[in-house]
């Protein structure tokens, strides 16, 4: 372990006391790591960081415990970054014994009676939970049944914006392959999917869309090529994939308004709508985009049928930034009679088609409300895109309830960030815990209901959590310091979606995990390598005991540390 590159031996003590602790729990044994690098931990006003420069960034290689043998990733508040343990079914039972005494007293009736005053995930139920007597830890049962199985996994991915590319552009091209790989290499978070904007969106240095002029051209004469700016980022995602060794990655791409002459309102925002001579048109746009860029060797995977409609018709007070409005009315009819047929007709038919995009709170009336204006339509659709902004005020049952009316359906959220609301930090905390325990939290509980995946927001923004052309600023997974361009800082936020997107590769399957327990979480996957990945979160301030039961390997008891992430890897 060396963490004195950036002298800072407080934190190498205190890495190294953690691991003590660990070596002491948990028979700690590393696993050869070839391909593995440590944290370079910097604390910040909120909490942790690992640098990357040109010269170091942190990876994993990923574990591939034998049949007795089983891993355990851990990140936690207190400095571990997917810190790796080996432990093996049989024997924990005889090692960790240490403080059962008391723990084994708390059994579940006692839980379930403290987890009902405790309104699980907001953080006033941490306030809550400090209250009760830290000292006594908690042992908790999770229960694992293989032959229980429910959604597929797709993958996980995050937003190539104009942002996203410009500030690459920044980086000298050891730092930027360093972002490219600590996201899609399997080594990094093994990343498979990607979402990005044709033309413009709120997230560049300006809107913009192709064929701006001339105006009222329905031929869309002047979209010929590509735009300089795509031609940049066509090129930095093969750099992607390559320092990525990734063959498939899944591009879904998005457009956020069209040029002004096609709407009703002629402005890039406000309450505009498409008019209806341009519907063919700008089903067009769409086939023009995905040609452009298979003829680059960069096919488009998946297109939606625009990024938050509702934005251009009740939401424009809001939000200031390129949106086109839809009524579930007027984008049944141009689905059914324009896009849908448009690529279905076309070399691009394969191409799948996402509804929606929007937030929680549309699910299922917008479908319901199209299939009534166009019976038929939603076979256009492959799959349900969301966004998670308002998931605290509408609960995941509404997408259960969607996928039981429409099944069949990708589930796919397909936006996410923090500081986007009035009350929160527009920008980053940079090294906030409590921001990558609430985004944890959230890909759980969606992942327990029918999400097949999950595509962040920005991959990257600067210390500001820009730029963003109408300063929208929100908070990012990676943040690059723009101003030395010589660093970049993976924040907890990283790490909490590396706790499934890692581990819980395209192909998974989720399976039962039963856990009596609001403040400890978990869900459990089969991976095609038949091994199980159990992804366990712990938002209590202090360590609690997991008897973890698996209906085919029996028990082992894992001791967990407050407020700290783990994915547990056995066969
Ligand atoms: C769509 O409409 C048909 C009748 O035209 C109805 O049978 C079906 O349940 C509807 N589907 C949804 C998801 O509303
Ligand atoms: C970015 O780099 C500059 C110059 O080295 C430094 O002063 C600043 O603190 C860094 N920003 C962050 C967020 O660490
Ligand atoms: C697992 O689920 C199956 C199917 O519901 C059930 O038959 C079996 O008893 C369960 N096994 C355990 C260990 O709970
Ligand atoms: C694991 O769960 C099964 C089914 O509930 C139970 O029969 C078994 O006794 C449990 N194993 C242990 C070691 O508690």
């Amino acid at each position: 372990m060396n963490y004195t590159r950036d002298g800072n031996r407080d934190i190498a003590k205190m890495f190294n006391k953690l691991l003590f602790i660990l070596l002491l729990c948990f028979n700690y044994n590393k696993f050869t790591a070839g391909a593995s690098s440590d944290c370079m931990p910097r604390r910040t006003k909120y909490g942790l960081v690992c640098v990357c420069t040109a010269e170091h960034c942190d990876y994993l290689e990923n574990p591939q415990p034998s049949s007795n043998e089983i891993a355990l990733i851990s990140s936690s508040k207190e400095g571990l970054r997917f810190a790796v343990s080996k432990l093996s079914f049989g024997e924990i039972n005889t090692k960790t014994q240490t403080n059962t005494e008391t723990s084994l007293k708390v059994d579940e009736e006692d839980f379930k009676n403290s987890a009902v005053i405790v309104d699980s995930r907001q953080t006033f139920a941490q306030l809550l939970l400090d209250t009760t007597d830290r000292l006594t830890s908690r042992s908790l049962k999770l229960r694992v049944n293989r032959s229980v199985e429910y959604q597929k996994i797709a993958g996980f991915g995050g937003a190539f914006t104009g942002t996203v590319s410009h500030l690459l552009g920044l980086l000298d091209q050891k730092l930027q392959d360093h972002i490219y790989k600590s996201y899609y290499h399997k080594d990094g978070v093994g990343f498979n999917m990607l979402r990005t904007p044709i033309g413009g969106c709120d997230f560049d240095l300006a809107p913009w869309a192709y064929n701006e002029e001339p105006r009222d051209d329905p031929k869309l004469s002047n979209f010929k090529k590509l735009d300089p700016r795509d031609e940049i980022k066509v090129e930095q995602m093969q750099r992607l994939k390559t320092v990525s060794d990734l063959k498939d990655l899944k591009i879904m791409a998005v457009a956020w308004s069209s040029p002004t002459w096609m709407k009703t309102n002629g402005r890039w925002t406000g309450i505009g709508l498409l008019k209806t001579e341009y519907y063919q048109a700008w089903a067009d746009y769409h086939l023009k985009f995905i040609e452009l860029m298979d003829a680059k060797n960069m096919p488009v995977w998946a297109i939606s049928t625009g990024n938050e409609p509702l934005n251009g018709v009740v939401f424009f007070f809001f939000v200031h930034f390129m949106s086109l409005g839809w009524v579930p009315k007027n984008q049944a009819i141009w689905l059914n009679d324009f896009l849908g047929p448009t690529i279905r007709k076309s070399k691009y038919k394969n191409v799948l088609i996402f509804g929606n995009d929007d937030q929680r709170y549309s699910y299922p009336s917008w479908f319901v409300e199209m299939n009534r204006t166009r019976p038929g339509v939603l076979n256009y659709l492959d799959g349900l895109a969301v966004h998670w902004y308002w998931d605290d005020m509408f609960a995941p049952n509404l997408i259960d309830l969607t996928v039981r009316q429409l099944p069949g359906k990708m589930v796919l959220n397909t936006e996410s960030c923090i500081g986007d609301k009035p009350w929160q930090t527009h920008g980053p905390e940079l090294g906030s815990w409590e921001r990558g325990e609430y985004f944890a939290r959230d890909i759980l509980h969606n992942l327990q209901h029918s999400y097949n995946g999950w595509i962040d927001w920005n991959l990257v923004l600067d210390e500001q959590g820009g730029p963003n052309y109408v300063n929208n600023n929100v908070d990012a997974s990676v943040i690059v310091n723009a101003t030395n361009r010589a660093e970049i800082y993976k924040q907890p936020l990283f790490y909490s979606m590396g706790h499934f997107s890692k581990f819980v590769p395209e192909g998974s399957v989720r399976i039962e995990a039963r856990m009596l327990s609001l403040a400890v979480e978990a869900v459990a996957f089969k991976r095609p390598d038949q091994r199980i990945a159990v992804v366990l979160l712990n938002s209590e301030k202090r360590a609690v005991d997991v008897l973890l039961n698996d209906s085919v390997r029996g028990e082992i008891k894992i001791n967990i540390p407050a407020q700290s992430w783990h994915t547990i890897v056995y066969n």
